[in-house]
């Protein structure tokens, strides 16, 4: 049994084993000719404290394309939000009715908490911290698209220093990409995630100069200004990223066949001319959840070919 709760704990060999084998099922299953149910009787448990759209629907269409199914749970129905059940309680009873357990929280503890008693695998499906499914199905779609290895390849983000972008700092270390970082001053990522870019200068480098973060990139990757988790002046934060909107002329400083990529929902941080320009990969980048994630369950369930 393995949790996926971030990608800086999972061995770089596991999370290639993952994307090796997502790419064979997304081959079969456009063929039409994936016949194998792996997790047949199987039942996924999800679970969202914060909103989903795209993580909801793609866990539901991975767990039934691979034979099994899925349970929604809502925190608000459970025992355990109003202070009626512990979590270790609940974990049990998780345990023992289900296969594997999704969890999109407000707190990083829960996701440790859940872990130390749940007997079953949980996977992050988003945490204040990380977002660790949405990076790894995102290095899958660069490098479908790219048809190369991310190691050769640079990476922008440009935008907040958010969950999102802490999975991606976490990846270009495990994948060994270069990772430029572009955020207003006061935005810079927090004091922890810093002395980890530190020691990783070689790789991965933070400028206040959305131009420079841009330059030769091969991707750029952005995300709301705003998260779920932000408790900020909003309109004062979103005044401040002005500067880091990518439109047009920003993308003419990277390279010609530079591709943009969001994990959406999207927000003011991207010109609608660059959201709906061909160099966008948005919806494909979206879509390629289902398929990253029939691997991802796999791998959790012990049952990765
Ligand atoms: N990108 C992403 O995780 O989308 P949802 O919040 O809609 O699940
Ligand atoms: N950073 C965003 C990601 C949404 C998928 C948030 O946490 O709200």
């Amino acid at each position: 049994m393995k949790h996926f709760i971030n990608l800086k704990d999972i061995p770089y060999k596991d999370l290639r084993k993952i994307l090796v084998d997502a790419k064979n099922r997304k081959k079969l299953y456009n063929l039409n000719v994936d016949r194998n149910f792996p997790l047949e009787g199987k039942l996924l448990i999800q679970m969202f404290e914060k909103s989903s759209l795209r993580t909801r629907l793609s866990f539901y269409l991975a767990i039934r394309q691979l034979g099994g199914s899925t349970l929604t749970l809502r925190p608000d129905e459970l025992h355990l939000s109003k202070g009626g059940e512990s979590i270790q309680d609940t974990a049990k009873i998780l345990s023992n009715f289900g296969n594997a357990f999704m969890l999109r929280t407000d707190s990083d503890e829960k996701l440790e908490e859940f872990k130390n008693y749940l007997s079953i695998p949980i996977i992050n499906g988003l945490s204040p911290s990380s977002h660790p499914t949405q990076i790894l199905s995102d290095i899958f779609t660069v490098e479908e698209i790219k048809k190369k290895s991310i190691s050769s390849l640079n990476i922008a983000w440009v935008g907040d220093c958010n969950n999102v972008l802490n999975s991606l700092i976490a990846a270009s270390i495990k994948f060994s990409f270069k990772l430029r970082i572009g955020c207003p001053l006061k935005y810079k990522p927090h004091k922890k995630i810093m002395k980890y870019i530190n020691s990783n200068k070689n790789k991965i480098f933070v400028t206040h100069n959305s131009k420079e973060a841009v330059k030769e990139a091969d991707v750029i990757f952005s995300d709301k200004v705003i998260s779920m988790n932000d408790k900020v002046n909003k309109l004062k934060k979103l005044n401040q990223f002005k500067k880091f909107k990518i439109n047009k002329r920003l993308m003419s400083f990277a390279k010609k066949d530079c591709i943009f990529l969001h994990c959406l929902p999207r927000g003011k941080e991207v010109d609608e001319k660059v959201f709906s320009s061909k160099n966008s990969k948005v919806w494909q980048q979206a879509l390629n959840r289902v398929h990253v994630q029939k691997s991802i369950l796999l791998y959790c369930l012990g049952k990765l070919r």
